[in-house]
């Protein structure tokens, strides 16, 4: 019996990377660079583009803002994105020619280049807390042949502050890391430091 929902557990996962490696046209989630991967493993033989992300690097708490991710250059014929936040509280909202897909933002179809640039619009509601946050952005300039050759993608990331800003920026791995604490116990010291030194600061010039 357990054999067998191993023998299930294999095909569900099989099936899961089938369906990622053979439908990407319609969007592909984990390959926005915030994972360490991007659409480049498969899009292959075409032109490297150069990827921007414009909008606001700072924003109020809860505050709505209205970003763009562009692609130039490449084959440039039709092309698709991954958008990736790096903070569970924020939220993005898919503008044309995207959709959600999980937590990110994803190209619905191929989309069609003007000239020679490709423009992906989308909000990112932030967060009520004051937070440093990160946004990823993959895209992939395509030649529209159906294939995942003849194209190359290249990524970009954003950083904005909401609010304040979060006094010690998250590397999204130590975070992950439950055992962990490490991140807090290596900027203790740092921190302390930084009290003393005004502490200094003060005295001299008084
Ligand atoms: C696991 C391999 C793989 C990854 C990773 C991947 N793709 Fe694809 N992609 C494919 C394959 C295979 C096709 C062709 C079949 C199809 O249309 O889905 C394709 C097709 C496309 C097309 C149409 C290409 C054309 O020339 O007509 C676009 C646009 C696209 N992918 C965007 C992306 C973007 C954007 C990413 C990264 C966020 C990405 N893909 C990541 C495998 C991949």
């Amino acid at each position: 019996m357990r054999h067998l929902f191993r023998i299930a557990g294999v095909f569900a996962v099989s099936s899961l990377w089938s369906t990622s490696a053979f439908a990407t046209s319609t969007g592909i989630t984990g390959q926005s660079g915030k994972d360490g991967v991007m659409c480049s493993t498969c899009h292959k033989g075409g032109e490297v583009p150069t990827v921007v992300l414009e909008g606001p690097t700072t924003l109020e708490p809860g505050a709505t803002g209205q970003y763009t991710f562009i692609i130039r250059g490449g084959a440039a014929k039709t092309g698709g994105a991954d958008i990736a936040v790096d903070s569970a509280d924020a939220k993005l909202q898919a503008g044309t020619g995207m959709k959600p897909l999980g937590a990110e933002l994803v190209h619905s179809a191929p989309q069609a280049f003007t000239g020679t640039e490709l423009r992906f619009n989308f909000s990112l509601v932030a967060p009520s807390t004051d937070v440093t946050l990160k946004l990823f952005g993959a895209g992939n300039s395509s030649n529209a042949d159906q294939k995942s050759d003849g194209d190359r993608a290249a990524a970009t990331t954003l950083s904005v502050t909401v609010g304040k800003g979060s006094p010690v920026v998250v590397d999204p791995i130590a975070e992950e890391d439950e055992g962990g604490g490490c991140s807090a116990a290596g900027s203790a010291p740092v921190w302390g430091l930084a009290l003393a030194g005004l502490a200094l600061l003060r005295r001299r010039r008084s």
